[in-house]
Formats: structure tokens, sequence, C-alpha cells
């Protein structure tokens, strides 16, 4: 019995003995640059590579227009199939900026490859010669995580409020009236004279998914917190279909007028897997 209880709380600790091989140096958390950007391996033939300059030709104005948007070109073995989409509560501008930047991105680094995807904090754009659209995606898993813990709280505390907060995001992005993005907050402490602590949480998924799916995704990505972002103050776990992220200061629209210091956005660590 013990010994169970022993092994199976040091294999989280085994495992970041096996991530820092993946891990990238610490950098801003901020999302203004592409946070991740995945290219397959398998290169295209001149024919497919015309498919995808049309279909994010497509993608960026309508997706721009409509928040979301899918596109497909060429036929047979150049056949590309494409989606692009805005987190829901971010401003049209942003909205905009964010795409033409993922195209941009995507098109200059995965140039020859028959799959790239890019993510940014308020949108994501990808395209494959397969076709993928309406398949739920967790196969390529990005975690971003705060190198510091919570502070002013206690630890154990932060992560009971922080994984209460993030099961009900997950069933809130599985309701389909919230359309695949869910938000929700949840305050802790101020007792015996210390700050109350807001934590936010977020969960959104691609549109081509189901609700049914998109709380299934969501709640796999939530899943990996325990895993990875003990006690963080802040982490996202992202993958092609769905993300989850939580912080402790307001990065959802509409702000309210709070502003995060550059003190809590911090330093963050990257961990890739299945790549
Ligand atoms: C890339 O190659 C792998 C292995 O040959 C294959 O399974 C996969 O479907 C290919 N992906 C695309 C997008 O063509
Ligand atoms: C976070 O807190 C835990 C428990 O107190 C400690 O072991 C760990 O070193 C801390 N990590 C950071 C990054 O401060």
């Amino acid at each position: 019995m013990q010994q169970a209880m022993a092994s199976s709380s040091s294999s989280p600790l085994l495992m970041l003995l096996l991530v820092p091989l993946l891990l990238a140096m610490a950098r801003p958390c901020s999302g203004v640059d592409a946070i991740s950007t995945y290219c397959a391996k398998n290169g295209t033939s001149a024919q497919t590579q015309a498919s995808i300059d049309q279909v994010l030709t497509a993608l960026v104005p309508r997706a721009s227009a409509a928040y979301y948007a899918t596109a497909t070109a060429g036929r047979s073995s150049s056949a590309v199939w494409g989606l692009a989409q805005c987190r829901g509560d971010v401003p049209r501008q942003d909205c905009s900026l964010c795409l033409a930047a993922a195209a941009k991105e995507v098109a200059s680094s995965c140039r020859g490859s028959s799959d790239g995807r890019v993510f940014y904090d308020y949108c994501l754009l990808r395209y494959s010669s397969s076709n993928f659209i309406g398949l739920a995606d967790t196969g390529y898993t990005l975690i971003l995580l705060n190198t510091q813990n919570a502070t002013g709280v206690d630890l154990a505390a932060f992560d009971r409020a922080q994984g209460k907060l993030m099961s009900r995001v997950a069933s809130e992005a599985g309701d389909t009236a919230n359309k695949g993005l869910a938000t929700d907050t949840t305050r802790l402490g101020g007792g015996g004279g210390g700050a109350k602590t807001t934590i936010y949480g977020l969960g959104w998924c691609t549109r081509d998914i189901t609700a049914a799916d998109c709380g299934l995704c969501v709640a796999q990505a939530v899943a990996e917190l325990p895993n990875y972002c003990r006690y963080r103050r802040g982490c996202r776990v992202i993958y092609s279909s769905c993300m989850a992220r939580y912080e402790v200061y307001p990065f959802f629209f509409p702000l309210g007028g709070a502003r995060e210091s550059a003190d809590e956005v911090g330093q963050c660590d990257k961990i890739v897997l299945n790549a």
C-alpha cells in the first residue's frame, strides 16, 4: 500500500526528469508571438504546395470576418484542408491581425511541409494534406507553464481551487450553448488578513468538433495540469483541437480595466510532447 502510494506520487516527478530534453528556454509568458509552430516532416509536391497557398489565402479574410473558417483546395493527391479560428472573446481587430500573422508564419516556417499548424493566444491556423476537419485531435501537445509558483496563498489550496475551476471550465466547454468557449473565475484566500487571489480559467475548441467532443478535449487538457503545472501561477495545455489555460490575472475579454503586472505574466517554460 505504502509502496503504491510512493510510486504513484513519484510518477509526475519521473516525467519531469524525462521532459527537460524537450524543455525550451524560459521566455515571457505573453502570446504576442507565435506560441508554437508545428510542421510535419512530410514533404509536398509543387501541386500540393499550390493548394496550400490557395487555402491560406482563402482562410484569412473568411476567418477574420466570421472568427472561424475552413477551406479546401486541390483534388485527390494534391488536396489540402485548412482551418483558421480566433478565440471568440477577442476583439475583431486583434482577430484579423492574429490570423494574418498566423498565415504568414505557417507559410514561411512550414514551406514544403504537408501539415502545418501555428498557435497564438488569440487564434490558430492549420492546414494538412489529410482531412482533419471534425476530428478531435489531441496528438500534438504543447504545455506552457509559468516558471513561478503562486504566491500569497497556500499552494495546496491554490491547486484545489484551480482544479475545481478548471473542471467547471471543461464541463462548460461541453455545453452547446457556449459554442466552444468557456471562461470562469474563482477566488480564494482573504482570510487572516491575506489578499484575495482570483484565478481566471478558459477552455476553447476549434468549431469543427461537436460540443461533446469539445468538453472531452478540454477535460483531457485539464487532466494534464496536475502532471505539469503543480502550484504554478499560470499554465496552458494546448492541443490542435482545443486548449485549457488558467492565470492569476485576467487574460480574456472583457478585461474589465484590470491589467496584469509584468511580474504576474512572468516567464514560461515550454514543453512539447508527441511532436
Ligand atoms: C505523413 O507521413 C506519415 C508516415 O508516412 C503518414 O502516416 C501521414 O499520413 C503523412 N501526413 C500527411 C499529412 O500526409
Ligand atoms: C513550488 O513550490 C514547491 C512546494 O513548496 C517547491 O518544492 C518548488 O520548488 C516550488 N517551485 C518553484 C518554481 O518555485
